[in-house]
């Protein structure tokens, strides 16, 4: 097989600034460029690699097992240990049957079956409690429903009793700041990152132990802490590692679409009509959800390296080629999507959208997250008919570059009915 060569200039990796402010205006751009969705990118150090913003050639690289996810052996320079630990050692870089074991011992967990059964009820409570807390008029709803309710609802799943939101939410979003793949990230959000990843690892280690000793003493309880704890297929690295993840893949991604996808309806007066008029349609809802992820895609970016000398999109790809996958950029192909930057409720084919990743790492809290939406968003919308974005809703986003989150979204919420 020849080795790639691009005869396209490759683009440089600089993106950060630009791609954090207007990271859908930026992959527009990119497109116009490259009208068949693949282009060459050149990394820092020189290697090259390829942006991926078309659907097609996305999700066959998602599927395919020629592409896995891969952390390099050697840290990075200035990659962190703590962000070592989760990167190596938790599931996110593990391929093959060793990922197919972790993800077996904790799916169940999150089966809608599972779902419906034990947590459905806490999240609706959890929700209408979040909600009726809500003072009437004017505020950021990013930073009070968007933001409790990860927090919220992760602890209860978890079982973490004694954290303020604020640390948890400090934590994560130091955490993750420098993590993006575009690079630009400064020396000193590295520090902040590690030492937050410290704090939050010492306080995860601490109820781990705690569920051991339950479990000694003869009373375990019934969490997710607990199920890593006492997992036999997690070693004493691994199951904190896991612990970490699950406590960061939960927060700015659920907070993000719950944000931009508030954002998107109170935009589209007819579509907040329909999404009024059908709730309690199951069958609706299944689709508008999947189109309000598919419009809010807050996880920007991906990557995956070739696992041997293959080909995708018709180039030939050798053994080690990194791809930086535009899922949001996917999510808006207009090959796929037709008139992809409009909201449509009623979009047949919705249920492809890959806000949630797609093959052997599709996203673990994926029906957990869209039972939380669908109902933060019903709730809300329900209780508070005259709902409406102050101007253009004064939008921020969050740290990361990686991710479309919201930080402020400001909202009139007007009266609200019982
Ligand atoms: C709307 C909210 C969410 C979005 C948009 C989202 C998005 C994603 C995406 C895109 C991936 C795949 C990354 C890749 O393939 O490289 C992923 C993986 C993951 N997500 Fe989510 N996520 C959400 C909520 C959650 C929640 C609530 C949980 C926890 C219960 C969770 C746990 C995970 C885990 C553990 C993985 C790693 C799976 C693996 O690598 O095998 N996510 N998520």
């Amino acid at each position: 097989m020849t080795e790639a060569k691009p005869e396209i200039t490759p683009e440089k990796l600089t993106l950060w600034g630009p791609f954090r402010d207007d990271p859908i205006g930026v992959a527009a751009g990119l497109r116009d460029k490259h009208p068949s969705g693949i282009f060459p990118l050149e990394y820092p150090g020189g290697r090259i690699g390829y942006g991926i913003l078309s659907y097609d050639i996305g999700r066959d690289a998602l599927l395919s097992p020629d592409f896995i996810r891969w952390a390099p052996p050697n840290p990075k320079p200035g990659r962190a240990p703590m962000a070592e630990l989760v990167y190596t050692q938790s599931l996110l870089n593990l391929n093959g049957p060793e990922l197919v074991t972790q993800r077996r011992a904790f799916m169940e967990l999150f089966k809608p079956g599972h779902l419906q059964a034990t947590l459905a009820g806490q999240i609706k409570d959890i929700i209408t409690h979040v909600v009726s807390d809500l003072e009437p008029g004017a505020g950021n709803i990013a930073q009070t429903l968007g933001f409790f309710l990860p927090i919220d609802v992760m602890s209860g799943l978890m079982g973490i009793k004694h954290l303020p939101r604020e640390t948890f939410q400090r934590w994560i979003l130091t955490f993750l700041a420098p993590h993006n793949h575009l690079g630009g990230s400064s020396r000193e959000m590295w520090l902040q990152s590690e030492a937050a990843g410290v704090e939050m690892a010492s306080f995860l280690e601490a109820e781990l132990k705690e569920r051991d000793q339950r479990a000694a003493d003869g009373k375990p309880v019934a969490d997710l802490l607990d199920r890593i704890a006492r997992s036999e297929v997690l070693d004493e690295k691994p199951r904190l590692a896991m612990a970490i993840l699950f406590m960061v893949a939960a927060f700015d991604t659920t907070q993000g679409s719950f944000g931009r996808g508030l954002l998107a309806l109170l935009s589209a007066p007819k579509q907040l009509k329909l999404f009024r008029d059908h709730q309690g349609d199951r069958n609706f809802n299944r689709r508008a959800i999947s189109e309000l992820l598919r419009i809010a895609s807050p996880t920007l970016t991906t990557s995956r390296h070739a696992d041997k000398d293959t080909q995708l999109g018709g180039i030939d790809m050798p053994k080690g080629t990194e791809l930086l996958l535009f899922l949001n950029a996917m999510n808006r192909d207009p090959a796929h999507f037709p008139d992809p930057n409009k909201l449509d409720l009623e979009r047949e084919n919705a249920g492809d959208q890959l806000a949630l990743g797609l093959g052997a790492h599709f996203c673990m809290g994926a029906n957990l997250a869209k039972l939380e939406l669908e109902h933060a968003w019903g709730e809300l919308l329900r209780t508070f008919p005259d709902i409406a974005l102050v101007g253009d809703g004064n939008v921020e986003p969050g740290p990361s570059p990686n991710f479309h989150d919201v930080q402020r979204l400001d909202v009139n919420l007007g009266a609200r009915i019982s």
